[in-house]
């Protein structure tokens, strides 16, 4: 791809039309715009001319050293998915500091809950030995559990406890940066000349940030110590220091620790923000467009690096494959074809992908105060899981450590959680791909109503507060973070609550367990095809799901006003989130029926 490149070609190209689709989204710009007839035919030099002075030419720079990075695209082969346990599984996030009191026995105590609820596999957020400045995202000693959660004993016993009960565990995998007090950099900082210098990314510069990128915790990606007078790179907090994966010692560190925990049984990891650890070479300065409409300058130097793919490939064949562990990562900011080229079974990279495509609308952040609209919701799953047939899986989330609460960002009064909570759980349950519940989605969580900055703990929105009080009032500023922190779900479980549900047929607990019940009861809501209907209607969201002779018919309205029904005659409802099923479907009301293959949903 070069400057005369058009741009109907880098639409055509996985990363270009990510990247095009990505900015759309970010302006709130339709597709057409790009995909007609004219704009098509446009060379990317063209519009480098035209938006001289708004444009700068390292966007373009930029823009082009993405799309030559990758000179695959994703195999189109729509062959049936091949077995696996992870497909079938239902996952759920246990985020130690608020799931239970008493760290990993909390845990173990409540194990027979989520064998009740129906749970196959669990995440388990970072337990191990951590100054917790991002609460355990930020590790100092990975062959150490944190005394607060427990000892390696307990380790053993969570591990033994879910095994025993047929259940998998899954634990955090934070490998693009350590603590700054993990004995790595402890060593390289104190000795320029330590064999752990490279491990991580030291710079010498007299006249300020050896560049311009900013941290996604906000201000600057460089550290200063003023002792040794050099800089560290961290893209997280100032206690988070970028690893170098160019390092092959420090790779294969990254290796043992797999198979260290491999072997002790652990089935797998989540490999937290695992797509940047490829740094352009050079680190070169970001563009301040991107920056801008991103929120983070840099970020097109290492969101999709380089060399990703090979560390992706290398760490799978040295660490996991041997041990058949499974992989999921965690990967913001990627779209649906470089997903697929990161997850694609036959790429042999990542299993499965976190992206977050579906949790942002268009023109917003996770910070804005707005309500999310359902709509968006169906378009993007549309777009993502018809692309991801054949070789690609999807996961299905809603909420995770780091997102306010997702039925609080559609109804922000809370006037509907009841069948919002439901039809979300449907949605999770149904649609193709492994759900991933997070801890409290069973409970139908909202956000917390904080009252004021001083209740606020996560290191990112306090950062966020401290930068945006330049230049606001702390009443707005606190607006912000009141309606993106990720404090909202980290606050503790409520045991009370879910207890209150137990046995109650009308709770969202018993709805949720009699959701997963029916996935496991049937192949066809597992691998069966997916077909969306009425693609263009926005308020209504139905599918079919199809294996053999079984057929189901999903439907869902995705407003709070009512609006007919699309079942085909002679459907049979099995479940939904209001009792009976009239013709008109009532605000936000989903239903599942058992449908006859032949028959057509309206
Ligand atoms: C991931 C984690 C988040 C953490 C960040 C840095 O996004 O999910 O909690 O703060 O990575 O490790």
């Amino acid at each position: 791809m070069t400057l005369n490149s058009k741009f109907r070609d880098i639409y055509a190209h996985p990363v270009g039309r990510d990247i095009l689709d990505k900015l759309l989204v970010q302006t709130g710009k339709p597709a057409w715009l790009i995909n007609n007839g004219i704009i098509g035919n446009v060379t990317l030099g063209a519009v480098q001319r035209l938006t001289r002075g708004w444009l700068t030419p390292s966007f373009f720079e930029a823009l082009l050293a993405l799309l030559n990075i990758e000179p695959d695209a994703p195999d189109a082969n729509n062959a049936a998915a091949t077995p696996a346990w992870w497909k079938e599984a239902v996952f759920y996030q246990i985020y130690p500091r608020s799931f239970a009191p008493n760290g990993l026995r909390g845990i173990i105590a409540k194990l027979d809950y989520l064998r009740d609820l129906g749970v196959d596999a669990i995440w388990l957020s970072p337990v191990y030995d951590s100054p917790n400045d991002d609460n355990g995202y930020d590790i100092r000693d990975y062959y150490k559990i944190l005394p607060e959660f427990g000892t390696m004993d307990d380790m053993d016993a969570l591990i033994a406890g879910l095994h025993e009960r047929g259940m998998k565990l899954v634990m955090d995998l934070v490998v693009n940066h350590t603590s700054d007090e993990h004995p790595w950099f402890q060593a390289a900082l104190r000795d320029e000349h330590s064999p752990y210098r490279d491990f991580y990314f030291f710079r010498v510069s007299d006249n300020g940030p050896p560049n311009n990128w900013t941290s996604l915790f906000s201000g600057s990606a460089w550290n200063y110590y003023q002792e040794q007078k050099v800089w560290a790179l961290h893209l997280f907090s100032k206690k988070q220091m970028d690893l170098n994966w160019e390092c092959p010692a420090l790779r294969e560190e990254i290796y043992k620790i797999v198979r260290w925990w491999l072997n002790k049984g652990v089935d797998g990891f989540r490999l937290d923000v695992i797509n940047f650890i490829s740094k352009t070479e050079g680190l070169p300065k970001g563009d301040s467009f991107v920056g801008t409409l991103m929120g983070y300058t840099g970020i097109e130097r290492y969101f999709y690096g380089p060399r990703l793919h090979e560390y992706l490939k290398e760490l799978r064949a040295r660490a996991f494959e041997p041990y058949k562990a499974f992989s999921v990562g965690e990967t913001p900011g990627i779209g649906v074809q470089m997903g697929r080229l990161l997850s694609d079974s036959y790429r042999r990279e990542l299993d499965l992908i976190f992206s977050f495509d579906h949790l942002e609308t268009p023109g917003h952040s996770r910070f804005d105060d707005y309500r999310y609209d359902l709509s968006y919701l169906k378009r993007i799953y549309q777009t993502h899981l018809n692309a991801d047939r054949g070789h690609g899986w999807n996961t299905l989330f809603f909420n995770n450590h780091d997102n306010p609460k997702f039925l609080s960002k559609v109804d922000p009064e809370g006037a509907y959680v009841q069948p919002l909570a439901r039809l979300l759980a449907i949605l999770q349950l149904t649609l193709r791909g492994t759900p991933f519940l997070y801890q409290g989605d069973e409970a139908g969580t909202q956000n917390q109503p904080f009252t004021s900055i001083d209740e606020i703990h996560d290191v990112e929105s306090l950062g966020l507060y401290a930068e945006l009080i330049k230049t606001m009032p702390p009443n707005k500023a606190f607006k912000r973070i009141l309606a993106g922190t990720r404090d909202h779900a980290r606050t503790p479980l409520c045991w009370e609550e879910l207890e209150r549900q137990r046995g109650d047929p009308a709770s969202v607990r018993q709805f949720y367990r009699n959701l997963i019940a029916l996935r496991r009861s049937s192949k066809a809501l597992i691998y069966g095809e997916l077909v969306f209907l009425r693609p263009k209607d926005k308020t209504l969201l139905s599918y079919t799901r199809t294996l053999a002779d079984e057929c189901f018919y999903i439907e869902a309205n995705l407003s709070p006003t009512t609006r007919r029904s699309a079942a085909p005659c002679g459907a049979e409802l099995l479940f939904g989130n209001y009792a009976g099923s009239p013709s008109t479907l009532r605000p936000y009301e989903a239903r599942i029926y058992r449908i006859n293959k032949l028959s057509k949903p309206m």
